[in-house]
């Protein structure tokens, strides 16, 4: 059996998790909206056509904040053309994902689930095909109490108070050729800040995120980041991330190992907006909204095969199987080891599109990602203990030593409890585990969960839901102050402690 420690200072604080680091995503794409969250006529849909078996399993998982409405689809997206009565907005084809988009749910609606799902809104407007102006008239529309065109015209919608959005993108991913209105990084980079400006002008409490790279691989990627900051710095309050990764080699150790690529893509971002803050003599600091990032690969063959301008197609319906999920859990805790820097994160996407979620007909189940972002969401809050690991490591692909263990320990002060995130990436052996948690008298093991499966490629699906899923009998105990664990090989493990009194 492998041996490791994690090593921690209940003093050495890497900073506050804020929650929005658990945040999600509805695109208008594929069946995410309609057949996901909303789906008239269904058995389980309520008196305004949400879905309530949808609705309570995003309550379960806590997430704080949904970015709406893309994605892609922001590009050529019209605000005006889904809001007001229903039987008069336009059909429209969406060129993003080569549908038919009825527009028969809208802004309005989205903002009555969000009230539902106990969610905020992150809002993006279109800097594809459209700019400045559109952008404050739906800020105006959303946020502006009332007395002008817009506002009003929301108060004739039925809405009297405003939505009051505080969290708004400035577009997505601009720098991308398949882009609708795809621009250069000057060209963006002017827009946005003008656009922030206008925007501010009109609501000052807002704040804006500005896009990065599409992904750390673009050839644009770090000069990109570089120019648009030039030119936004002091309008914008984030930097946006996107990744996805895929096992197409079918490499799992390699696979696994994907995490050490977004920690050094955080890294490299974070560098670049210190640089420009350097340059510019600025006393701001920019953070980072990591505002799309998943596993996404599974279905990009039966996406080929999708019939154009249909409606609501299965798009994107990535089935996850068990080392997505182990993935998944070592993203978040990358995530969380750059608390100080990544205020935001979106798990892409929320229902059905490349989600944890999926909806049929007949019902709705948890994927096998779900299981990490659930604990993380719901156990993961407070603060983040500065948390190294010894461990032995292996090499693949890129990555010439990849630790067989990642880890991170999160404080909830106001609860007395301490929550250790881990994943045993190997695949043949269990780990033995300790830390030395002396700092912490009186602690003990409340609750040690763990989430494995013999076979990585099992997936959980409507006829067999729970054929990945967490389990409570973790082997983990306090010794002398000191947290002794047994990880099981590949197996992601949640470890509470609560101070005993
Ligand atoms: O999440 C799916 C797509 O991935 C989004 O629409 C786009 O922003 C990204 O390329």
């Amino acid at each position: 059996m492998k041996k490791a420690t994690i090593r921690t200072d209940r003093y050495f604080i890497t900073g506050d998790v804020d929650k929005r680091i658990y945040g999600s995503f509805i695109e208008h794409l594929g069946r995410a909206v309609y057949e996901g969250i909303y789906q008239p006529g269904h058995p389980q849909a309520d008196e305004k056509g949400f879905r309530r078996d949808t609705l309570a399993l995003v309550k379960e998982l806590n997430v704080p904040v949904v970015r709406y409405p893309g994605g892609n689809f922001v590009s050529g997206y019209r605000w005006e053309d889904t809001v007001g009565p229903a039987d008069k907005r336009p059909a429209r084809a969406e060129l993003a994902w080569n549908v038919i988009e009825t527009n028969e749910f809208g802004l309005n609606e989205f903002a009555d689930w969000s009230k539902l799902s106990g969610s905020e809104i992150m809002m993006a407007v279109n800097l594809g095909t459209r700019g400045v102006d559109d952008a404050r008239n739906v800020l105006e529309y959303c946020n502006f109490p009332g007395g002008t065109y817009y506002s009003d015209l929301r108060k004739q919608h039925g809405y009297a108070e405003p939505h009051n959005i505080k969290l708004w993108c400035l577009g997505n991913e601009m720098d991308g050729p398949w882009q609708i209105g795809h621009k250069t990084a000057e060209e963006y980079g002017r827009l946005a800040t003008e656009t922030a400006h206008a925007m501010k002008l009109l609501d000052p409490s807002i704040e804006l995120v500005a896009c990065g790279s599409s992904n750390g691989g673009m050839k644009t990627f770090g000069e990109w980041e570089a120019t648009v900051l030039d030119h936004a710095y002091e309008d914008i309050d984030y930097l946006s991330l996107h990744v996805y990764y895929d096992n197409n080699q079918n490499n799992t150790p390699e696979f696994l190992a994907k995490n050490l690529d977004m920690d050094d893509f955080i890294s490299t971002v974070v560098s670049i907006c210190d640089y420009v803050k350097g340059k510019k003599h600025s006393k701001k600091q920019i953070n980072l909204s990591f505002d799309e990032w998943n596993v996404w690969y599974h279905s990009k063959e039966a996406d080929k095969l999708i019939t154009p301008w249909s409606k609501a197609p299965h798009q994107l319906e990535d089935v996850y199987n068990f080392e997505d999920a182990l993935l998944v859990g070592s993203m978040l805790i990358t995530l969380l080891k750059h608390c100080d820097r990544v205020k935001i994160a979106c798990l892409a996407q929320l229902v059905n599109v490349i989600a944890p979620i999926m909806t049929s007909d007949t019902g709705a189940w948890r994927q096998t990602i779900f299981y990490p972002f659930l604990h993380a969401s719901t156990l993961g809050r407070g603060k983040v203990l500065t948390t190294l690991v010894d461990a032995p490591c292996y090499s693949a692909g890129k990555f010439d030593c990849v630790p067989y263990l990642d880890a991170v320990i999160t404080e909830d002060e106001e609860n007395e409890s301490l929550t250790v995130f881990a994943v045993n990436k190997d695949l043949e052996e269990d780990m033995e585990v300790s830390c030395d948690l002396r700092q912490y008298e009186g602690y003990q093991v409340a609750r040690h969960i763990v989430l494995t499966n013999d076979d990585m490629k099992a997936v959980n699906t409507e006829a067999a839901p729970n054929t990945v899923a967490p389990h409570e009998n973790g082997v983990s105990k306090m010794e002398d102050g000191c947290l002794q664990a047994v990880l099981g090989k590949h197996s992601w493990n949640v470890i509470v402690l609560k101070k005993v009194k």
